[in-house]
């Protein structure tokens, strides 16, 4: 239990096309689902009384500050670390006891993972070679999937002739060549520039998109959350704080720590003067009252966070605000 699998092969090369047996593959709405998940590394409770359902092609993703377990729950899912109790189902199937190789899953993390010495068509190949390919399919599957992140014609590169960024494309490329059911992207951003960040972050989306995958992300950078999200899950110390849309978490934050993690500027402390249904006043300490609402039932007397600035200023349609067009209303 707890313990942390090595992977026996590049991570984001993945795993088998098997199916991984059991029920109903198909015919259920959710890619991924956590039941009451506990994650323990030793005594160590990394991640407590974790429930999430995750829609087949949706952006979901996770989001806390460093440490609150978000690595931990997206490698429980490829099966690189062992769950301590509760379950876990890949495409409605109970995934358990199911090795990772079996795990139909795409990676990507950070650091590109690339082999150094194959070339970039050798890279993207490895999953569908893994899987036994037939020659012809791999050629037509690889000319895809680097035409796909925009690299077309690098099939001969080594990654060492490759900026972060590109290198950062072929690994994309490894990780939804073989078309896994789930993709797990583990900040794939962070070791890049600001610019290559940005642009990446509207590749990667327009990617998810069009081939529809259900892709998990995990960061600690709210705006690429809230930009690039249908849904996000705030993380806190192992467990989940409050899930919804962009727009959602950001404009309603069920807990003073999401307000907080959001956007500190906004956030003006109060006490609930009167509460109608989930909307309350809240009186604020400077003297004045304004008007929340809540994703959770208020009580009066209680301690509230309110952000009353971001919520008359902020429209999702405005020119500033931090949410992307496609991402708001949208539930998975
Ligand atoms: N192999 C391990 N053995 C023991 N403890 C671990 C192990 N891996 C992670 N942890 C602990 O579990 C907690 C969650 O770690 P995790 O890597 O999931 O956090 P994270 O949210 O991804 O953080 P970061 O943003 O820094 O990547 C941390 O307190 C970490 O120290
Ligand atoms: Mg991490």
């Amino acid at each position: 239990m707890g313990t942390t699998r090595q992977m026996p092969r590049p991570a984001s090369a993945g795993v088998s096309a098997q199916p991984a047996g059991g029920s109903a593959a198909g015919v259920d709405r959710h890619a991924v689902e956590f039941r009451d998940v506990q994650i323990a590394y030793g005594k160590f409770v990394a991640v407590r009384d974790f429930s999430l359902s995750i829609a087949k092609g949706s952006f979901v993703t996770l989001l806390g500050p460093s440490g609150c377990g978000k690595t931990t729950i997206l490698r429980s899912i490829a099966g690189l670390v062992d769950i301590s109790s509760g379950q876990i189902s890949i495409g409605g199937r109970r995934v358990d006891d199911v090795p990772i190789y079996k795990r139909n899953i795409g990676l990507v993390f950070q650091s590109y993972a690339l082999f150094p010495h194959k070339t970039v068509f050798d890279n993207v190949a490895f999953g569908l070679k893994y899987r036994n390919v037939p020659k012809a399919d791999i050629a037509r599957k690889v000319e895809q999937a680097l035409a796909m992140v925009r690299l077309p014609g690098s099939e001969k590169k080594l990654p060492s002739q490759l900026s972060g960024g590109q290198q950062q494309r072929i690994a994309l490329a490894r990780a939804i060549v073989f078309e896994p059911e789930v993709l797990l992207l583990d900040e794939p951003l962070s070791a890049l520039d600001a610019n290559m960040r940005e642009e990446m972050r509207v590749e990667i989306k327009k990617i998810q998109k069009a081939t529809g995958i259900t892709a998990i992300f995990v960061t600690h950078d709210q705006e690429e959350a809230l930009s690039m999200s249908d849904r996000i899950v705030v993380m806190n110390a192992g467990s989940m704080e409050q899930i919804g849309t962009p727009q959602e978490v950001y404009e309603t934050p069920a807990t003073a720590f999401v307000a907080d993690f959001l956007g500190k500027a906004n956030m003006l402390p109060g006490i609930v003067a009167s509460v109608d249904g989930l909307k309350a006043t809240v009186a604020l300490a400077a003297g004045q009252s304004v008007e929340v609402v809540s994703p959770r039932p208020l009580s009066q007397g209680a301690a509230r966070a309110a952000r009353p600035a971001a919520r008359r200023a902020r429209s999702p349609r405005s020119r500033s605000s931090p949410f992307a067009p496609s991402s708001c209303g949208r539930k998975s």
